[in-house]
């Protein structure tokens, strides 16, 4: 069976008995506790934990899914892989262990047609019922049972059960049973899973949903409605069914190994640290184009970080095989070609999934050699102490700033004999994680609002049509915990069973306003979705009192919220426009909407002008002046597909998703706020124009009258700047500051020959003045006012001078309010005769408080007393003559 066969297969034997089939969910989740989808089950966990009705009782699906555990096992077993596609079925308090097991069991033995003496299953050491369901098809001794009563294991250890799932963070949990199949002597010893997981590949988890863990891995509660999640993963299936050794010779990933043979020259099978780098290369080139085409960029933290070390990975490992040059496009060229059919986002964003990776490929190849340069001279440090250990600190900085793995730092070190002193290295990365995490949580203990939210259930919006409802208390929190009243000045967040308050989203900022219950008044100043389907008002209770079940009055600042709408529908039509003028790969990647201004991020490659800027601005104005109406609807997904509708990267959309439509030409899925017509934009002026990263650019506007209000702001200095200048007409201004600046530097040129003319006639003066020391000349100033500089300068000069025309000293000194300097300089026959410049001033400088240093042709002193200068300088002839005498 071909892994496009086990896939449809596997959906179609599903659907057949009652499963809706859903599509796979971004790999970016629609849940903060989570960095990648993990599993099938991850866009189902509200359905599990009660939070919304689940639309079906049952469904299947084939998901994206991405493990980051697994990375450093990559290419080093048969079985580890990073991203992979689960395949699935669930049930929502339909059937349970017994349906599930029934279900898989059939699959297994007549679809796939393996034989059932080839299998085997584990059960949860507790876990009765399942152990009994299973009696129905296997004899007892190929039922094991795992792991130990949750009741007996410390809660940090539960997470490491084989047979006890979650997703390891809060949510629901459950015991699970698995289906291993033998694969035969060849492949390791016989005993059963325990004995070989190489032999005995896992090749289905059938979870039995049935609790609720918090953070901790505390058992919170039983699900109010169990139900069942199965994952099984196709590559793991297809080795089974295609009877390969490992999932590289599926023809899932078999032509990608090629495609990474090709790529790099290597042959796969020949040399076992050769083929290890392969099959990284092959893993993560696939897992690299997936996480691209669902809209992430490498970055450093969170998922883009993920993208950014598989990337890497890659390219260290192509060095290993000898090979500088890039090889994600092949990678990625293969993966499409293979997987393309059953993911047509893959086909859809492959140039974007190109560029991505080029760009940060050639990025790391800098790093490297940067990397290089930094470790060369650390090494070197080393030698000269004669250490032989290399500092973790060091290891950690490379890596940290410069992305520079730590495994290669240690390969590196090895082979310069030095040894990485990890225990360092890893002590630092422990440190900066825990502040990662305590930044993330930022101390939001978010328990009690997540029960009032359950309480309370869906909050009703009403915000599309109005900006002002009638409705109830229906849960109050403060501070972590639920209260049944607030009284003046507390922050609360505030539950209400019906509200016009937009919760932030889409990018939109949520509203502001105001609740007014019979006993009290509430100032909202953010409005926020969930937890489930909630709406949260934060802010502070203004008067009086609030009290849960009261009636209350909801009031939006309507002022705010139709700039907050202006800018939504700008935004609509900027992103329409970028797509028009630059290119269909030109893709929301983020967006602020804000009353009054809008941030944009995009996907593109390139830099844009002036020119580009201006005809972005034009078309997006004349569009805005169209006055086209602008709609919203909900529909089905695939009708809003079928249509032409842009999702979001990262978006998870239900079953009935709101669209809205601009004119004629803007259709997008969006659940934010517009005014009726464009014409109601009225104006949307770009500010700023920048890059954030590889491939991604950056546009800041201004929206409406705010935007009218900055080109007044702009008028107004413009004409003052004319004023400035002299000019009559703002439009003569540039033309004027031109010549200005010209006039200014014209006037510097001529200020500069008069001074240098000055100081030449001033040496002459100076010269002329020499006295005459025992047959020397020698210059002797004092120019108050004089900076150090001028008069070192100075010395120079009538040194040089003197030298034309025979020898000779000159010894300047000038004084300020706090110190006196002098400045010494001799021609060098002098110095022959043992005049070094130094010992002209030492006792001068000394007679000022200081010491003379410097070389025998020119020397500096000084010292705090200013007022001795005069006696001072008086004192130096004296002491040329004694030099010269001596
Ligand atoms: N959620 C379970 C797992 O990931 C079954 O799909 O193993």
């Amino acid at each position: 069976m071909r892994g496009g066969e086990i896939r449809a297969g596997f959906l179609s034997y599903f659907e057949e008995r009652g499963h809706t089939v859903v599509p796979s969910s971004s790999l970016i989740p629609n849940d903060p506790s989570l960095l990648l989808t993990t599993a099938g089950m991850v866009q189902f966990k509200p359905y599990f934990l009660g939070q919304q009705e689940p639309p079906y009782p049952r469904a299947t699906s084939v998901q994206k899914s991405f493990r980051t555990t697994d990375i450093e096992n990559v290419g080093r077993t048969i079985r580890h892989m990073t991203f992979f596609e689960m395949l699935g079925n669930f049930s929502f308090g339909d059937y349970f262990k017994e349906g599930a097991i029934a279900l898989a069991w059939e699959l297994v033995t007549e679809r796939y047609g393996v034989d059932p003496d080839r299998l085997w299953a584990t059960v949860y050491v507790e876990d009765d019922d399942a152990a009994k369901a299973w009696l129905e098809y296997l004899p007892s001794d190929r039922i094991v049972r795992r792991d130990r009563p949750l009741d007996e294991v410390p809660l940090e250890e539960r997470g490491k059960f084989d047979n006890f799932w979650s997703m390891g963070v809060a949510g629901p949990c459950g015991p699970c049973s698995e289906i291993f199949i033998d694969r035969g002597p060849a492949y390791g010893p016989e005993g059963g899973p325990d004995a070989s997981e190489e032999r005995f590949l896992e090749m289905w988890n059938l979870v039995f949903m049935q609790f609720e863990r918090d953070d901790d891995f505390n058992i919170v509660g039983e699900l109010a409605s169990k139900g069942v999640d199965t994952g099984s993963g196709l590559e793991r299936v297809a080795v089974t069914l295609q009877g390969v050794p490992s999932i590289f010779e599926t023809d899932l990933l078999a032509p990608i190994l090629e495609g990474a043979q090709s790529a790099t020259g290597a042959t796969y099978g020949r040399d076992d640290r050769d083929d290890l780098a392969l099959r990284i290369l092959t893993e993560h080139g696939r897992a690299a184009t997936f996480l691209i085409a669902d809209g992430v960029v490498p970055s450093n933290e969170g998922r883009g970080y993920v993208l950014r070390r598989m990337l890497r990975r890659v390219v260290l490992h192509a060095r290993r095989l000898g090979v500088e040059a890039p090889v994600m496009g092949r990678l990625i060229e293969r993966t499409v070609e293979v997987l393309g059919d059953a993911w047509p986002e893959l086909v859809e964003r492959k140039a974007f999934v190109l560029q991505v990776a080029a760009s940060e490929e050639e990025h790391f190849g800098a790093t490297l050699r940067q990397g290089m340069v930094l470790f060369g001279e650390e090494v070197e440090r080393l030698r000269a102490e004669g250490s032989r250990s290399f500092p973790g600190r060091a290891a950690f900085l490379y890596h940290d700033t410069y992305g520079f793995p730590v495994e290669l730092t240690a390969e590196l070190a090895q082979e310069q004999g030095l040894e990485v002193d990890i225990d360092a290295f890893e002590r630092l990365m422990g440190e900066q994680r825990d502040r990662a995490r305590a930044a993330a949580k930022g101390g939001r203990d978010e328990r009690a609002l997540v029960e009032a939210a359950r309480e309370a259930g869906r909050t009703e919006f009403f915000g599309y049509e109005h900006l002002a409802a009638e409705g109830r208390v229906a849960g109050l929190v403060r501070g972590g915990q639920r209260i049944e009243s607030a009284g003046e000045g507390d922050e609360v967040e505030v539950l209400l069973d019906r509200t016009p308050f937009y919760a932030e989203g889409g990018g939109q900022v949520g509203d502001t306003g105001v609740v007014r219950t019979p006993s009290g008044e509430f100032r909202v100043e953010d409005t926020v979705a969930g937890p489930g389907e909630a709406i949260v008002h934060r802010g502070r209770v203004t008067r009086g009192e609030i009290r849960a079940d009261q009636e209350a009055e909801a009031v939006v600042d309507a002022e705010r919220r139709a700039a907050a709408m202006r800018s939504h529908t700008g935004t609509h039509v900027l992103h329409w426009t970028l797509r028009h003028l630059l290119g269909e790969h030109a893709r929301q990647a983020g967006s602020l909407v804000a009353p009054g201004r809008l941030r944009f991020d995009f996907t593109h490659f390139e830099g844009l002008d002036r020119d580009d800027l201006e005809r972005i601005e034009s078309t997006v104005n004349s569009r805005l002046g169209e006055d086209a109406p602008v709609r919203a609807y909900e529909t089905t997904f695939e009708y809003a597909r079928s249509q032409g509708a842009l999702a979001l990267f990262g978006e998870r959309y239900g079953d009935l998703v709101r669209v809205v439509e601009v004119g004629d030409y803007s259709i997008e899925l969006c659940g934010g706020t517009h005014v009726p017509h464009t014409g109601q934009v009225q104006l949307a002026l770009i500010q700023s124009e920048g890059s954030i990263g590889s491939g991604l650019r950056r546009i800041e506007a201004l929206v409406g009258p705010d935007a009218l209000e900055h080109v007044h702001l702009e008028r107004r200095l413009l004409e003052e700047v004319a004023e400035a200048l002299g000019a009559g007409d703002p439009r003569q201004a540039p033309d004027r500051a031109r010549r200005a600046a010209a006039r200014i530097k014209e006037l510097e040129a001529a200020l500069g020959r008069v001074r240098a003319e000055e100081r030449a006639g001033r040496v002459e003066e100076l010269v002329a003045g020499a006295r005459d020391v025992a047959g020397v000349r020698l210059v002797l100033a004092e120019l108050p006012g004089e900076d150090p500089g001028a008069l070192r300068e100075l010395a120079i000069k009538l040194r040089d001078r003197m030298e034309r025309d025979g020898h000779g000293a000159a010894v300047l000194g000038t004084a300020d309010g706090s110190k006196a300097t002098l400045v010494a300089a001799v021609t060098k026959p002098l110095i022959d005769r043992g005049v070094a410049a130094p010992l002209l001033i030492d006792r001068a400088a000394e007679a000022v408080g200081g010491r003379a240093g410097g070389k025998p042709h020119l020397a500096f002193g000084g010292g705090g007393n200013p007022g001795a200068l005069p006696a001072a300088l008086e004192g130096v002839p004296a002491r040329l003559a004694e030099l010269v005498g001596g």
